[in-house]
């Protein structure tokens, strides 16, 4: 990855990284439609987008969805109605509340014998909308990433063969933590494709891991392997996430 195309902005909180991001978004859009004709993002689950998701449902100024194509970085293997899927919150905050083609969502199937299923499924999906040949990865103009405390974004962990794929678009994540729901992710090759990565991280106990991913020269956390290719890579940090950072010039 080319150092320059690593930037990060501290911003006093997610209220304000939810407006850099939709300002961004937006242009991202426009020139991608401009290009080809449409708009492709992928976004992940947690809390930390959910304010992100609201304001965009409660956007005052008009938004191409008729030419966006929404699908997801990770999904927990839960029914979609379930309170812990990713698609359940964002059909609620955002894809819900929106005029946007039932085509133009692309959720992962989870009402599935299994997540490897579901991770199968999800594979043909990406491949037949990117038409992506053989060994080729689909581009997203746009992936918003989070981060946990143990380092890992989307629903690839440390320490699980997930970290690995080099080859499949998407696999299952099979949590050791049996209170945890089995996954299915996005893998490294297709998120590190993408034409922009957006980290979106808020909260002082964050503080701690953002200063390892950013701050350690090879470190081995999966957060730390988002490396895009080509592509632009941004830390949009609330300020208590942010807070331990002296080796970086922001
Ligand atoms: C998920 C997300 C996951 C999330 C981080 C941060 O399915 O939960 O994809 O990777 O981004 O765990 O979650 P918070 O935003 O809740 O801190």
């Amino acid at each position: 990855m080319n150092p320059e195309n690593r930037k990060i902005f501290i911003f006093s909180d997610i209220r304000q990284i939810s407006d850099f991001v939709i300002d961004k978004w937006l242009k991202i859009a426009d020139n991608a439609i401009k290009d080809k004709g449409h708009f492709t993002i992928a976004l992940s689950g947690g809390k930390t987008p959910v304010i992100l998701y609201n304001n965009l449902a409660d956007l005052k100024k008009p938004a191409p969805w008729d030419k966006t194509h929404l699908f997801l970085v990770d999904e927990r293997f839960v029914p979609s109605n379930d309170k812990d899927s990713n698609f359940n919150m964002m059909n609620q905050t955002f894809l819900g509340r929106l005029k946007i083609p039932a085509t133009n969502i692309h959720p992962i199937q989870t009402e599935t014998d299994s997540p490897q299923t579901s991770a199968l499924r999800y594979e043909q999906d990406l491949k037949s909308f990117f038409m992506a040949e053989q060994n080729e990865f689909p581009e997203f103009d746009l992936i918003l990433l989070g981060i946990g405390e143990d380092g890992h974004t989307a629903s690839l962990f440390p320490g699980t063969p997930s970290i690995t794929e080099t080859k499949h678009l998407s696999v299952a994540v099979h949590m050791s933590d049996t209170s945890k729901k089995d996954r299915i992710t996005l893998t490294f090759p297709v998120i590190n494709n993408a034409r922009h990565v957006f980290f979106l991280i808020s909260g002082a106990d964050k503080a701690g891991i953002v200063k390892e991913v950013i701050e350690t020269e090879n470190s081995s956390l999966p957060a730390s392997m988002v490396r895009p290719k080509n592509g632009k890579l941004f830390f949009l940090l609330a300020e208590n996430a942010g807070s331990l950072l002296t080796r970086v010039k922001i």
